[in-house]
């Protein structure tokens, strides 16, 4: 793999005077990304070589040991330093080893939200060398077993106020021999212990490194649950590997020691645990840990904390664009944004709004071999081809049949890439610098990630589930989600840009947009779950002018259905299986709802009279 590495590089460098000579304004911004991949690649190569190996809990304790005292985790009223962090999980460590119900390397779930005990406890079972699985410490009863049982857990570590949800699988687990240990001081419940007086009383010497001798690098390190939207979550294992290249994420895009850094993202996920938490371990940072997210708190914090580097999801930075305005909007030292999924337009009055501050656009998936990261910062791109970038990692967009939610093949049952201009699949090829590691106990939905035959027979690739288009200068624009699109009479529609153009409108805040299913009709028709403004009223007529002069007939939504709140998913992703499900029934829903009326030119309430008639196939739809 280093031959291959260096070879590439090298290979590389004799390229630039080629590259110079093309005359794209953005060459010297692809070599500087060029020189960023080099620097990550060459430390990452001496780090894998050094002996005993070095992992990221090597690297927190580098941190450590070069400054104690500097601080590493604020939350609420506390502060903890480096070193105060480090015996802090030393006790925690300690107690568990002395734990009957606990072997040094035995996997551990942990059950908490975001609070500095998150991150000594994950740091103590790195000590041990036990895998951590991070449970979304919004699931309970069957998803919480669920994810429990996908990682084959010996120890649930979990947060005080979690007991009643620990309780209701708790005979699950106690059938299942699991130790349950919760952090508080005494708990009544037989089969829960608590644990904080334990882990009081125990000694904060460090551990011996021979506790985690067995680890390599493929040795699973986290598992975190993805992709709440369909079904149940996969747990993606995330190996020693993959998070000794993950520390890459914030030094690459420029974050510094001096950097306060806000997390407010779900430690349980890649977004708060892998950028945040491991890229300030590698930076050596301060992070402004918070229990989740608030629109109204954001800039006030920022301003109190001198918080220099956000992160954000596309949701997020909707969220504060819809804050009222202010005067002191543009007055805080945040320099960089960093995240995933800002919409073009969100992007462009996110910089008005609260001034010059760097966005750094990534692609990236918890379980995924291929990113990218928008470094020339081109508003609406979530990165760049690049020459260097594709060697090492050989990525195609492939033409995709969205009706049939798999990709075309040509007459030798191969994939076709699609042209530039065009929108197309996202697969990149599996090897041995970009590897696909699957899910824990779950063969089916890691083949199911798997695609085979693309360019040559036996070949395989990484299904990334996203399309893509990448335009004449190179950028690479992300268009939807496989399944985020639907068919209706023969038209492809987004539901993002759907949901867009309804939250434009002037009374309503949020909109879920998806597809469902008339008898009688090929494809899906249009359906909205929406949230009105405080103090707005639903008028249908206005947003049928609305929908009229923005959307083009297929792509309306012809049913509304209005909730008081959309439900999301821990990152913000909106929950639709279960809306498709109960489809557009009044006689299932409680919440009021709307049907696109032509002739009145409004959206009418949906009578049962209606619904029938359009079931019965009597109303053409
Ligand atoms: C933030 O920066 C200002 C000015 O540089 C300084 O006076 C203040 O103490 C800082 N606040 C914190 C919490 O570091």
């Amino acid at each position: 793999m280093e031959i291959y590495l260096l070879s590439v590089i090298l290979a590389s460098i004799l390229v630039i005077p080629f590259a110079l000579k093309t005359c794209s304004p953005y060459v010297w911004k692809d070599i500087q990304y060029f020189g960023d991949l080099v620097r990550i690649l060459v430390k990452f190569v001496l780090r894998r070589r050094r002996r005993p190996f070095f992992f990221v809990l090597d690297r927190f304790l580098e941190q450590t040991a070069a400054h104690p005292h500097k601080l590493f985790i604020v939350f609420e009223k506390e502060s903890y330093t480096y070193a105060h962090t480090d015996k802090r999980s030393n006790k925690i460590a300690n107690a568990l080893q002395a734990h009957r119900g606990y072997r040094a390397g035995d996997s551990v779930a942990l059950f908490m939200g975001n609070e500095p005990a998150f991150v000594f406890t994950w740091l103590a079972l790195a000590k041990l060398g036990s895998p951590v699985a991070l449970l979304n410490h919004n699931i309970r009863t069957k998803s919480l077993l669920h994810c429990f049982n996908c990682c084959k857990a010996k120890v649930l570590i979990a947060a005080s106020e979690l007991k009643e949800a620990v309780e209701d699988v708790l005979p699950s687990l106690t059938e299942h021999g699991v130790t349950v240990l919760l952090m508080t001081k005494h708990c009544d419940t037989p089969g829960i212990e608590g644990f904080s007086e334990k882990v009081d009383e125990a000694s904060d010497a460090a551990l011996p490194r021979s506790l985690r001798s067995d680890i390599t690098f493929k040795s699973a390190a986290v598992y975190i649950y993805t992709s709440g939207t369909t079904g149940l979550p996969k747990a993606a294992v995330v190996n020693q590997n993959r998070l000794l290249t993950a520390l890459a994420v914030l030094s690459s895009n420029g974050v510094n020691p001096s950097d306060v850094i806000y997390v407010n993202l779900p430690l349980y996920h890649t977004a708060g645990f892998i950028i945040g938490f491991i890229g300030s371990i590698e930076t050596g940072s301060t992070i402004i840990l918070k229990r989740k997210f608030s629109a109204s708190q954001f800039w006030d914090d920022c301003r109190k904390y001198n918080v220099t580097v956000v992160q954000y999801i596309g949701e997020v930075m909707r969220y504060l664009c819809s804050t009222p305005k202010k005067d002191k909007d543009k007055d805080h030292k945040v320099r960089l944004a960093i995240g995933n999924g800002i919409r073009a337009e969100i992007w462009r009055e996110f910089l008005n709004r609260f001034g010059d501050i760097q966005i750094r656009e990534f692609y990236a998936s918890t379980e995924g071999n291929v990113g990218f990261v928008n470094y020339a910062g081109k508003i609406g791109a979530i990165g760049r081809v690049n020459f260097f970038h594709r060697r090492l990692f050989p990525y195609t967009l492939v033409k995709y049949d969205t009706e049939q939610d798999e990709p075309i093949r040509d007459a030798n049952g191969l994939c076709m890439e699609a042209p530039k201009g065009e929108t197309g699949l996202l697969v990149s090829k599996i090897t041995d610098i970009a590897p696909f590691v699957g899910y824990a106990q779950n063969e089916e939905q890691t083949e199911r990630k798997r695609l085979r035959d693309v360019f040559k027979k036996g070949d395989l690739y990484f299904n990334t589930g996203d399309l893509m288009r990448i335009d004449q200068d190179n950028f690479i624009y992300f268009q939807d989600r496989v399944g985020d699109t639907y068919r209706w009479k023969g038209e492809n529609v987004a539901t993002t840009e759907v949901s867009d153009i309804l939250t434009i409108s002037e009374c309503l805040k949020e909109a879920n947009v998806y597809g469902v299913q008339v008898p009688g009709h090929e494809g899906r028709i249009g359906m909205a779950a929406v949230t009105v403004n405080k103090d707005a009223q639903f008028d249908g007529s206005k947003i049928y002018n609305h929908v009229v002069s923005y959307l083009p007939s297929y792509a309306r939504p012809r049913f509304i259905r209005i909730q008081n709140a959309v439900e999301v998913t821990g990152t913000f992703k909106q929950m639709k299986v279960k809306l498709v499900e109960e489809n557009f029934d009044p006689g299932r829903i409680q919440d009021p709802l709307y049907i696109l009326d032509d002739s009145a030119k409004s959206y009418v309430p949906l009578t049962t009279l209606v619904y029938s008639s359009i079931i019965s196939g009597n109303i053409k739809l």
